[in-house]
């Protein structure tokens, strides 16, 4: 089976390897360019699965795609959109979150949208009421059908107030979509600032939009009649260079990840420093390191920007198996991320998880039966094991233990992991880890 991977580990991964556009961005942006008047050229994207999937809805709705998956270029020709049959888009019924996204564009260009169910990792619920509420508040119908949900836009889509309940990354991409070229003032308060978001405003201000950010968590946009196309080059992945300087710890290496960029890392840097694992920003990247020695334990609470990601915690969580004493982490953002610790501990990690809220101030998670809190206790020798990809970051975090455990582990499922690591296979062989398929 071409699904699983060998992992013969034990050894410090060394080396350079290089991260392209953000997966979390690239996918919005590709969206964005549907409410351009003209094509809109995309730079520095990445090979991952989700690209794929998002190319293809492009496609289904009448967007020329142009590719170029060497050089990282896109090409996006929104000139003909059309509505795409049902039935093709319910074929790619729960491969991702992003169809979520298209509603605003497509209700602008075409007056309805087809949304079919969605995907994306399991990690929670993962609602998209606020979506909808959103959409609603512009105007929009929204009908509730077994395949999907059917949108339509009896008249232009007004400009409104709206205040997220949560600062939600999605629902502000929603409303960033569908405000721009909505007729009026949009505001809205307690919105996502995560430095994807302002890429994806960046793009948009390029199109022609009129977009504010003011201070504690307030987007004004002033709505226009046209946009064009853009021509943008995506920010670094900073989930996936995390994900790679928390294997360079877990292993004891050193790793240099070309594309990480500090402004966006600050606070998982702050992190890594603390727990005992060194770096070097460079002109072209950052050089994570174990300087050898005794990790220190910490306690971690994730949250939204510019808090510490939920998307680099479980990375993070297979590091401090190593570091000596007790860690506390409590995830916020998610209530069910921590389903992944139960393979660490097969392989002789030392973790419980609890249902209260941990080393922190209260979240939205307390009292309501969620294991949402992690104590680690290190440092314990990893073993190899045989192991099942649940989702995508707690799929990577899987093969960095397995990487940390001596002897050959098996990772089944690994094809879930190319959903958000390009390549990821051939990194590790570069980094010097001793990987085979099936
Ligand atoms: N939420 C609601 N209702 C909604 C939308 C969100 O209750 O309508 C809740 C969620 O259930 C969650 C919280 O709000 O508890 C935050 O969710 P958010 O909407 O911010 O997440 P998302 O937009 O669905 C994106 C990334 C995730 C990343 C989160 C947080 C993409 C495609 N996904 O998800 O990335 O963890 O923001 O930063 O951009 C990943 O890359 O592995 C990944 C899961």
């Amino acid at each position: 089976m071409n699904d699983v991977l060998y992992v013969n580990g034990g050894t410090p991964l060394h080396g350079e390897i290089t991260v392209r556009g953000a997966k979390n961005f690239v996918s919005k942006a590709m969206v964005a360019s549907v409410l351009g008047e003209t094509p809109s050229v995309l730079s520095n994207v990445p090979q991952i699965r989700d690209v794929g999937v998002v190319s293809g809805l492009l496609a289904l709705h009448g967007v020329g795609i142009e590719a170029d998956p060497v050089a990282g270029v896109l090409r996006m020709d929104p000139t003909d959109v059309e509505s795409a049959h049902v039935a093709d888009i319910d074929a790619h019924a729960g491969a991702s979150r992003i169809p979520i996204l298209f509603c605003g564009p497509l209700l602008h260009r075409l007056g309805e949208a087809f949304i079919p169910d969605l995907g994306g990792c399991r990690i929670g619920d993962r609602p998209i009421d606020f979506h909808l509420e959103i959409l609603r508040q512009f105007g929009a119908t929204v009908e509730k059908l077994s395949s999907g949900i059917q949108l339509t836009a009896p008249r232009r889509l007004q400009g409104t107030k709206i205040a997220l309940p949560y600062p939600s990354v999605g629902a502000t991409e929603q409303l960033l979509l569908t405000a721009v070229r909505a007729e009026g003032i949009t505001e809205l308060s307690n919105a996502a600032i995560e430095p994807e978001i302002m890429d994806l405003i960046a793009v948009l201000q390029k199109m022609g939009a009129i977009i504010s950010v003011d201070t504690d968590r307030v987007i004004r946009i002033e709505g226009v009649d046209r946009l064009v196309g853009y021509r943008h080059r995506a920010l670094g992945d900073r989930i996936e260079a995390a994900s790679w300087a928390s294997a360079a710890l877990a292993t004891g290496g050193d790793v240099v990840v070309k594309g990480a960029t500090q402004p966006e890392m600050m606070t998982f840097l702050n992190t890594f420093r603390k727990v005992g694992g060194q770096f070097d920003v460079r002109e072209d990247g950052i050089r994570f390191f174990h300087p050898g020695g005794d990790l220190s334990p910490i306690v971690l609470e994730t949250d939204v920007h510019p808090g510490f990601m939920t998307d680099w915690q479980q990375p993070l969580v297979v590091a401090l198996t190593q570091a000596k004493g007790l860690s506390i982490v409590h995830e916020t953002v998610y209530e069910n991320r921590f389903g992944f610790t139960d393979a660490l501990r097969g392989m002789g990690a030392t973790i419980g998880v609890y249902k209260e809220c941990l080393g922190g101030s209260p979240c939205r998670f307390g009292q309501r039966n969620f294991h949402h809190s992690a104590v680690v206790s290190g440092p314990t020798p990893l073993e190899a094991a045989d192991i099942e990809v649940p989702d995508l970051r707690g799929g990577f975090s899987h093969l960095i233990a397995a990487l940390a455990a001596k002897g050959t582990s098996t990772v089944r499922g690994i094809g879930l992991i190319d959903r958000g690591y390009e390549h990821f296979q051939d990194k590790l062989v570069a980094l010097g880890a001793d990987v085979s398929r099936a």
